[in-house]
């Protein structure tokens, strides 16, 4: 059993100075750790932070294919996780060899990839784009293109349907955004009217179906600032509410339960792996580092590098 310091937070703060350390966390992190990070993000917003930090040594609260690109786009820093098994339901649900056989069975289609994915897929994909920028990316290929979507059937539908092109798309989900109840959505809208509904493109079509605004995390957050409204009921994981709670803090905020009220299973489990020990631990041993075979980081940085000129 690892003996703690009693002053936590101040000894990740030491160790942050002496390992010059960045702390990048992602909004669905837990209150404290967003507190304690150098900077929030959704997944490009880190990713380019990840990319432009002078830092030696990246500590990156998020899951796995987050810390991945961010190898990906700064191999010369040190990057570490607090929980290396802090996965992602759509990166597991993607492997590189199944959609290479989507891929020989569609030759002349342009892959485009979801961020949440694995730094193998990234690397057979044609561009990678996140929630806040995979409409401009599909939108960067002829109408007449044909485009595979993975791994997020979800974002594909949504985005698919806002281009008005069909895509191929892979059926993975979210976990966390599936899990959403469309009749848990429609009494708290009908018990507060007037509220407005925000969604992230990874839930489920009914659920989007009833949203006013539909965004990346970090456009739902600016959207609840911006927007004058009784209330918003939020459809994403519910880490995104420290930060709204933050900067609007006159507002309601409902976060949308799951089918099973009793269950937090509208939390992330991957994301919540993390915590301010581990990060204590991974800043002090410079562990758990993330790896990977240059080979593999130089073909996953191509497509990646397509999306970042796309701005
Ligand atoms: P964004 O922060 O890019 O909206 O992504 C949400 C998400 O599910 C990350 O895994
Ligand atoms: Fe993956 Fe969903 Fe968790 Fe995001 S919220 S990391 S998409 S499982």
């Amino acid at each position: 059993m690892e003996t703690l310091p009693l002053d936590l937070l101040g000894a990740i703060d030491d160790l942050r100075r002496q390992r010059n350390a960045v702390i990048l966390a992602h909004y669905y992190q837990e209150g404290d750790i967003q507190d304690v990070a150098d900077f929030i993000g959704d997944s490009l917003q880190l990713a380019k932070a990840a990319q432009t930090t002078k830092a030696d040594v990246i500590l990156f609260c998020g899951v796995h294919f987050m810390a991945e690109t961010a190898k990906i786009l700064n191999p010369d820093r040190i990057v570490l996780v607090p929980d290396m098994a802090a996965g992602c339901s759509l990166a597991d649900a993607c492997p590189a060899p199944l959609l290479q056989r989507m891929k020989d069975k569609h030759p002349a289609a342009k892959v485009v990839s979801y961020i949440n994915c694995s730094a193998a897929v990234k690397a057979i994909s044609d561009i990678i784009c996140t929630s806040s920028n995979a409409e401009r990316v599909v939108r960067s290929f002829p109408a007449d293109q044909e485009l595979i979507f993975a791994p997020d059937r979800n974002l594909g539908g949504y985005i698919a349907k806002k281009t008005g092109r069909s895509m191929i798309l892979w059926p993975g989900t979210c976990i966390v955004h599936e899990t959403f109840s469309e009749r848990r959505l429609i009494e708290l809208v009908s018990k507060n009217p007037g509220a407005h509904v925000v969604a992230h493109p990874e839930c489920e079509p009914q659920i989007l179906g009833h949203a006013n605004f539909i965004g990346s995390t970090s456009a739902l957050l600016d959207y609840v600032v911006r927007t004058e409204a009784p209330a918003f009921i939020v459809a994403t994981e519910p880490g995104i509410l420290h930060q709204m709670k933050k900067a609007a803090p006159e507002k309601l905020l409902l976060p949308l339960p799951g089918t099973d009220e009793s269950c937090s299973c509208n939390e992330c489990p991957h994301m919540k792996r993390n915590t301010l020990e581990k990060m204590y631990l991974a800043l002090r041993d410079l562990q758990p580092r993330l790896e990977m075979d240059e080979t593999l980081r130089q073909q996953a940085l191509i497509p990646l590098d397509r999306m970042m000129a796309l701005g």
